[in-house]
């Protein structure tokens, strides 16, 4: 299918295969505007994979790792101003402020598609504009959704073969008419005539847009994952989420992942913790000595899509098919599973590249190798480490790898209906106060904790580290509409479920990130984390046993299984004991968010702090 172009535009060649009029118009309306020299539409193939990984190979995008250390591997080093989300130049344009919220950065649609228009016109001149159709989640599932991003970056491309359901399938689920999220991505660096291109080109004003109302994402000016490859943040989390709230499902910044007990019966939890915090790991959890017989799988590592069932319970979906996870810290003890994953196949980005052409990183050997080309493709020692504290490896460099090349991936992972889920957990970075476990007495006490959670900030966002911020859900970068409507969205999906007789999952609050008087972390987490699952399990059972406090229950020391651990009573009061003070402290905090999200705050939501405040004090 042709669509006339004007005089001196690349052609848009649309092939026989691409049977969606109004797609290829869209294409031709975008090519107009940004002016790429040519228009390639990817078919997802394997041979298409590795032709454009040659050619970024040619250009010195990215460097073929030593085929016998790490077969069909690559290694991309970014612009080093280009590292990590850009929150502050993060957009929801929805027609009114207020649908946007307070916490999203908000522009008029009108005057942001003004902006828009003057950078995204003639942005790909001498370059090539990728045609990229993907299927968030399996295809054909009915919690799937498609979109199409127009990218001019090959690595775009190619990540998104590894991170989504890519190619030529995606046209058949389309058909002539069926619905797709249109997504614009440029890294906003045209090339004159003859200009040569750097290895990493982008620009240093950028701008990652939202539209709610007309389901559009427009990017400009960066190449990195969480700010180009459009299927995950921008579409997954912040459109996708309006598309929930909409239709009474969620999009979450959750893992998911699958517990078989000893008997043989299998759960399903879906877990939300920020960036960086060890989603990945926990997804990928091996259970530890003491626990023999139990299973745990991956469906997922980063996000969830859930919709109600016939039978009221919730499915949920990885709309992923890879991983993009952090590198530093992983290790065949942290994760043996991302590791293994990691063997071939793999696009690593900002990480550092050692002498014999494989890939290594802060924490993945005890020792460091002697030499290696840091991640700004500079020589790095240990002794050059001491002397300027460098990081061979970003701290947020990533892996992209394929999810079925995890062993412990799930056989339901790319089930079209989903899984179940019995249990949600919220977990942030909290070096006091909050304890390692804490069941929620009910869905709004849940909802509650969620929605007051706090964390350390990390490297996954541009920014300082370290600082406390108030996060709720795991959502706050995030969510692609007002704050307060999305707990009200949470309180009425679980009035609903529970009004038309559904078992609603138990809500779990959870802290690994406690530490003592001498900054060490307490919990060994990891594998051992399988302690507190066992115990939701119980708890999901009717079984496990725990006190009652403030808060909710949590277990007392009797009621984990510590096989294989030592770990004693008093190291248990460290990291569950609830300091008075520092509660009231916190709750001051809960106060702060709540007023900043005063406008639609819901009703329960402030009730709840009050009885908390209540018992706290009593
Ligand atoms: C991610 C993030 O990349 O949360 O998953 O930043
Ligand atoms: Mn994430």
């Amino acid at each position: 299918m042709n669509h006339p172009t004007m005089q001196g535009m690349a052609p848009v060649n649309a092939p026989a295969w691409v049977k969606h009029p109004k797609l290829v118009a869209w294409v031709a309306e975008i090519a107009a505007l940004t002016k790429p020299d040519n228009i390639y539409w990817c078919d997802g193939s394997q041979e298409e994979y590795d032709r454009l990984c040659e050619q970024m190979v040619a250009a010195g995008t990215m460097k073929r790792l030593n085929p016998a250390r790490r077969k069909n591997s690559f290694l991309a080093l970014s612009d080093p101003s280009d590292v990590a989300r850009v929150e502050d130049r993060t957009f929801i344009c929805a027609e009114r402020q207020e649908d946007a919220g307070p916490t999203n950065n908000w522009t008029a649609p009108a005057e942001m598609r003004q902006t828009l228009n003057g950078l995204f016109d003639g942005c790909m001149r001498g370059r090539t504009l990728y045609v990229v159709p993907f299927s968030m989640g399996p295809l054909g599932s009915p919690i799937a959704h498609i979109g199409v991003e127009l990218s001019d970056s090959p690595y775009v491309a190619v990540n998104m073969r590894i991170m989504t359901r890519m190619g030529r399938a995606v046209y058949d689920v389309l058909g002539h008419d069926g619905e797709f999220v249109p997504c614009v991505h440029t890294v906003g660096k045209p090339l004159a005539a003859g200009e040569k291109d750097v290895p990493w080109p982008c620009n240093p004003t950028k701008y990652i847009v939202h539209f709610p109302e007309t389901r559009e994402i427009w990017s400009f000016g960066s190449g990195y994952g969480g700010n180009a490859l459009l299927g995950k943040k921008c579409f997954a989390l912040r459109i996708a989420s309006t598309m929930g709230r909409d239709e009474g499902w969620l999009a979450e910044h959750m893992l998911i992942l699958g517990v078989t007990s000893p008997e043989g019966k299998k759960y399903h939890v879906a877990a939300a913790f920020p960036s960086a915090c060890g989603k990945t790991n926990f997804a990928m959890l091996i259970p530890p000595k003491g626990f023999e017989g139990w299973q745990v799988t991956t469906i997922g590592d980063d996000i969830a899509w859930i919709k109600p069932g016939q039978d009221g319970r919730l499915y949920a979906i990885n709309p992923e098919a890879g991983f993009f996870g952090v590198a530093p810290g992983t290790s065949e003890k942290t994760n043996y599973n991302a590791m293994a994953t990691l063997r071939e196949n793999v696009i690593f980005t900002n990480v550092a590249l050692t002498d014999d052409g494989d890939v290594w990183w802060e924490g993945m050997t005890k020792e460091a190798p002697a030499h290696l080309i840091d991640w700004q493709g500079k020589d790095w020692t240990p002794e050059i480490a001491k002397e300027t504290g460098a990081k061979a490896a970003h701290p947020n460099s990533r892996f992209t790898a394929p999810a079925s090349q995890c062993p412990s991936i799930d056989e339901s992972w790319d089930n079209p209906a989903g899984v179940p889920i019995d249990a949600f957990i919220f977990g942030g970075r909290r070096s006091t106060t909050v304890p390692l476990v804490t069941e929620a007495r009910n869905w709004t006490e849940g909802v509650y904790m969620a929605a007051t959670m706090g964390s350390e900030t990390t490297a996954a966002a541009a920014g300082q580290q370290g600082v406390v911020r108030r996060d709720p859900f795991a959502m706050l970068p995030f969510c692609g509409y007002n704050m307060s409507d999305y707990f009200g969205h949470w309180l009425a999906l679980g009035q609903k479920l529970e009004a038309a007789g559904a078992k609603l999952p138990k809500i779990y609050c959870v802290n690994w990130f406690r530490k003592d008087a001498d900054g060490n972390f307490v919990w060994p987490g990891f594998g051992d984390n399988m302690r507190v699952l066992s115990w939701m399990i119980d708890r999901v059972e009717g079984k496990g046993q725990g006190a009652e406090h403030v808060f909710g229950t949590t277990p007392r020391y009797e009621d984990l299984n510590w096989d294989g651990v030592a770990f004693s009573p008093a190291q248990f009061e460290q990291v569950t004991s609830i300091d008075r003070d520092a509660w009231r402290e916190e709750l001051a905090l809960h106060d702060a968010l709540f007023t900043q999200l005063n406008h639609r705050l819901p009703q329960a939501l402030a009730e709840t702090r009050a009885a908390l405040g209540k018992r706290l004090e009593g």
